[in-house]
């Protein structure tokens, strides 16, 4: 289909940390980009995620300093933070239920539909609900321990499962983003030297947000390329079977 091209933005994305100060990123990239973002795949479409584009000259200087003074915090002409919402999972598995109900409409759900609504309605809460006495853990834990004694079953407790989760599907939102942005003949460089903290509070998110990466977006240099590009042998890391 599209082998060709796709190759070809594979390999022209590259994490360049130099941007030309002489070249603006279109608005419209990066408006398309961040769209294209929002249809990375994601555990259960729950979407928890947001991404904070900072456009604005002097907002973007104040987060070089957050970004620990990396030359491509520097020089980017964007920025775009990732940030997981685990804290918004309440909110957006109603949202789920709530287009599964309006696509039903008048008739009768189906049963694959009723499983949906469930999902949404009950197992939702319980995979992403959490409380001071660990309850909801040990709820979860003795599920899978029980649940999986026979039989393969998903292995899911605490709060780490709970964070990998959504930090899974945030990272792929943001390699789409990068992609995106390198097929409209751009670079980027994803940031994970950050101050976390700092940041958090710099875009006034509340305490159940977390940063994923911090993207810097500007048109690359040659000098922003710092060497080629090393990858172990194909034969340590792809296994066949
Ligand atoms: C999650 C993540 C965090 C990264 N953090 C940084 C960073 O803080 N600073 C930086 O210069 N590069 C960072 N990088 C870029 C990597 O160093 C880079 O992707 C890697 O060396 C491979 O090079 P390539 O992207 O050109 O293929 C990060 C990449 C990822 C995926």
């Amino acid at each position: 289909m599209h082998n060709e091209a796709f190759q070809e933005i594979i390999e022209y994305r590259r994490s360049n940390r130099k941007f030309d100060p002489q070249i603006e990123v279109p608005e419209a990239v990066m408006q398309r980009s961040l769209e294209r973002a929002t249809l990375a795949p994601n555990s259960s479409n729950m979407q928890l995620w947001e991404f904070h584009w900072i456009h604005d000259r002097k907002m973007i200087e104040e987060f070089v300093p957050l970004c620990l003074g990396q030359s491509a915090a520097k020089t980017a002409k964007e920025l775009v933070v990732f940030v997981t919402r685990r804290d918004l999972y309440r909110q957006r598995a109603r949202w789920n239920r709530a287009q599964i109900l309006n696509h039903t409409g008048k008739r009768e759900p189906s049963v694959f539909e009723k499983n949906g609504m469930d999902y949404y309605g009950k197992v939702m809460p319980l995979l992403y609900g959490r409380d001071i006495f660990g309850i909801h853990t040990l709820i979860r834990s003795s599920v899978c321990f029980f649940g999986g004694l026979f039989k393969p079953f998903m292995r899911f407790s605490g709060r780490t499962d709970q964070r990998i989760m959504v930090h899974k599907s945030c990272a792929l939102a943001a390699q789409t983003f990068m992609l995106s942005i390198a097929a409209e003949g751009f670079h980027t460089c994803p940031m994970e030297g950050f101050d976390k903290w700092r940041v958090r509070r710099k875009l006034g998110l509340p305490w159940g947000a977390e940063i994923n990466m911090i993207i810097a977006v500007g048109k690359g240099t040659e000098a922003g390329i710092w060497g080629p590009r090393f990858r172990v042998a194909n034969s340590e890391v792809i296994f066949k079977y």
